[in-house]
């Protein structure tokens, strides 16, 4: 069986962006792939965390991979910082990494033009992510776009130690691919449909958190830029706010975007932007009921522990056999 590796930073609450890009592919591949899905809050310490806050954020992410239907018994749901061959990998990663690599990141160029303090970590980033996804093994990384040129770094990564440190003919490590849904890899801003929606922007109405209320989905939907036409029609460039919205319900309600189209050919904006929260609060109500449950619960606890135990099986056992092709073995 094929394997995914995938995970989410605990570092607020996540979007419906972070759903529609990554987390409902957790729930739809778990199936038909042996699954490791990660709340990755190593990666979240790149930039300045309240420790109070990033505990209970873990232990929320956590709660929502189980709520949006991510199945225990199906898939390994661990954190990060349980199995330490994470930051172990990620530092023979770094080793093996030429620095402009890292330094052409557009994530990290990004943030370092908008950060006035930037930490080390934030530039040595992606060689943990590489490790995340080598360690596993994994065939398949279902992400949104956004995370392109970090598999790109994976790939690249897993070719140059296969071709220095396996013997001939052999590889050590597993080549992943990107997996990111057809439309619906980049949800933009509800406020700027030109920018990319994220759960850190200032303006709370950009957004839609996977735990607002349905009051507050309404409303943001409703406020959502749209554009003077009154015509639903799927055109990117000049429609943004209008074909983020369609993608957004094609992806919640299951609908492709040509029906939706043809649905709506005869309404205006007002009923379609009410239907669309309805079909967003149908997902996101039942979901965030069982959240609190879960989050509440030591179930919650043993179901982490014991991804980590599983995940450490199969993250040791990559590390072990990285750690002794690069020269760490040395006993006779
Ligand atoms: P993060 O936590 O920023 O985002 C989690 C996932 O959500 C996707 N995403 C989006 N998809 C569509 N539209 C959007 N507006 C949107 N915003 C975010 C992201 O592409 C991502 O898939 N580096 C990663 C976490 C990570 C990881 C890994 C992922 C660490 N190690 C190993 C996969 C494999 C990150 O910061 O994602």
């Amino acid at each position: 069986m094929e394997r995914i590796f995938s995970g989410v930073q605990p570092s607020g609450i996540p979007t419906i962006g972070n759903y529609v890009g990554a987390l409902k592919q957790f729930v739809d591949l778990q199936n038909e792939y042996e699954t490791y899905y990660c709340v990755v809050n190593q990666h979240a310490i790149t930039v300045p965390q309240n420790p109070a806050k990033l505990r209970e954020q873990t232990r929320s992410l956590a709660a929502l991979y189980l709520a949006l239907g991510v199945d225990p018994n199906q898939a390994t749901v661990f954190v990060q910082s349980d199995v330490p061959a994470h930051a172990q990998a990620a530092w023979m990663v770094e080793c093996l990494t030429p620095l402009g690599q890292l330094e052409r990141m557009t994530q990290y160029k990004d943030k370092v033009q908008k950060q006035q303090s930037v930490q080390a970590g934030l530039l040595t980033y992606p060689a943990l992510m590489v490790a995340d996804i080598i360690l596993y093994q994994a065939n398949l990384v279902p992400v949104g776009d956004d995370q392109t040129q970090h598999i790109e770094l994976t790939r690249d990564f897993v070719d140059r130690f296969n071709r220095d440190f396996a013997p001939k003919g052999k590889e050590i490590l597993t080549r992943p691919e990107r997996y990111t849904p057809k439309s619906g890899g980049r949800i933009m801003s509800l406020q700027d449909p030109t920018s990319k929606m994220s759960k850190s922007d200032s303006n709370q109405k950009a957004f839609i958190s996977l735990l607002d209320e349905p009051k507050q989905v309404t409303k943001k939907i409703k406020s959502a830029v749209t554009d003077s036409s009154g015509v639903i029609s799927y055109d990117p460039e000049e429609k943004a706010g209008i074909s983020n919205l369609l993608t957004i319900y094609q992806a919640f309600s299951g609908q492709t975007l040509a029906s939706l189209v043809d649905q709506y050919a005869n309404s205006g904006y007002g009923q379609f932007k009410a239907d669309l929260a309805e079909v967003i609060i149908s997902v996101l109500e039942p979901m965030q009921a069982k959240y609190q449950k879960l989050y509440q619960s030591s179930d919650l606890d043993d179901i982490l522990r014991q991804g980590a135990s599983q995940a450490k099986e199969l993250a040791n056992q990559t590390l072990a056999d990285m750690e002794a092709a690069i020269g760490f073995s040395y006993k006779l």
